[in-house]
């Protein structure tokens, strides 16, 4: 994303908790670091980190801030700890609302500037076994949406991206977790249904629906450069059925019942279903989405 902002006129600030983790960055940066492209140390979880970060801006002046920072958390819930859960909302939650809270008033008084989020197709579905992380992308869902009416008043924009399935180190940090979990106090069905069924349906469908972090940014570029960007940006005309069908039962029956089937009648076939979600996908779904090329 750093690269992608970095090589437009832009003057970007790229963050991250551990400066000494800077070089695959600098690297992809080439000859923007330094020039249009400056890094500073931030951990969103920190009062402290946010305020010192945003105080060392000149002026305080952000035209545009992307809140990507997140965690993820996968398992059934009995084998969650409640400290996991918060670190969750801490991150993912109250992470992104402590940058809006720091950028937002200098926003307001110049009347100008864009807050983007990155959220989730889980900010809209709920995903079995991703419920605290999908509870933690629905809590910035309901934040966001209620912000950006008074925000509009105050000509700051505010878009949320919700990607689907993205390869980036999040899946590879969740399997490898996965891997070395035991999930105890779940009983042997449950872990059963998440290792056997849940994880072999989530890696086919990484395998058959992941957009790349470069289709993200480019999709993230064209929201900022936008005369009228959208609020809600899904990044993956895939998920536009499942969005849909949501809004379609307001019961709620139809979502719960579909994803049933999907993961413990039809799991064996997953690519069947892949094919039959791509034709469902018809060109006025895809238009809702904003799309990486
Ligand atoms: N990958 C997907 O399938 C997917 C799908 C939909 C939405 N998303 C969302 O996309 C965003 C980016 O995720 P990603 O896929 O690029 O995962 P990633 O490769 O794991 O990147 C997440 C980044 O967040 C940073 N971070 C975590 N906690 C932080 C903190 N307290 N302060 C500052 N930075 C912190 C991490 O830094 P460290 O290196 O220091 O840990 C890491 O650079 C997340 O909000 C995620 O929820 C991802």
């Amino acid at each position: 994303m750093t690269k992608c902002f970095s090589v437009t006129c832009l003057e970007v600030i790229a963050t991250m908790r551990d400066l000494r983790k800077k070089h695959q960055l600098v690297e992809a940066a080439g000859d923007t670091y330094g020039k249009t492209l400056t890094l500073l140390s931030l951990d969103v979880c920190s009062d402290d980190s946010v305020r010192k970060c945003i105080d060392s801006v000149k002026d305080h002046h952000i035209d545009i801030l992307i809140n990507n920072a997140g965690v993820g958390l996968l398992g059934p819930v009995e084998s969650i700890s409640m400290d996991e859960m918060k670190r969750v909302f801490e991150t993912n939650f109250f992470g992104t609302v402590r940058m809006i809270k720091e950028v937002m008033p200098d926003m307001k008084r110049r009347q100008s500037g864009h807050i983007i989020v990155m959220s989730s197709v889980m900010g809209l579905q709920g995903v079995v076994f991703n419920d605290v992380y999908t509870a933690s992308k629905f809590a910035i869902e309901g934040f966001c949406e209620s912000m950006a009416v008074q925000l509009l008043k105050f000509n700051v924009k505010l878009s949320l991206i919700e990607p689907g399935p993205v390869h980036t180190e999040f899946e590879t940090k969740m399997m490898e977790e996965v891997a070395k979990m035991e999930y105890p106090g779940a009983d042997a069905d449950t872990v059963r249904y998440f290792k056997d069924v849940y994880i072999q349906s989530s890696i086919d469908i990484f395998e058959a629906l992941g957009q790349t972090p470069e289709d993200i940014a480019k999709c993230t570029k064209k929201v900022i450069e936008s005369s009228r960007p959208r609020f809600r940006n899904l990044t993956n005309s895939l998920y536009t059925p499942i969005v849909a069908m949501k809004y379609a039962d307001e019961t709620g029956g139809l979502s719960v019942h579909t994803f049933y089937n999907l993961l413990f009648n039809f799991g064996s076939l997953m690519h069947i279903t892949m094919s039959i979600l791509k034709c469902l996908t018809c060109s006025c779904l895809r238009r809702r989405t904003i799309s990486p090329d």
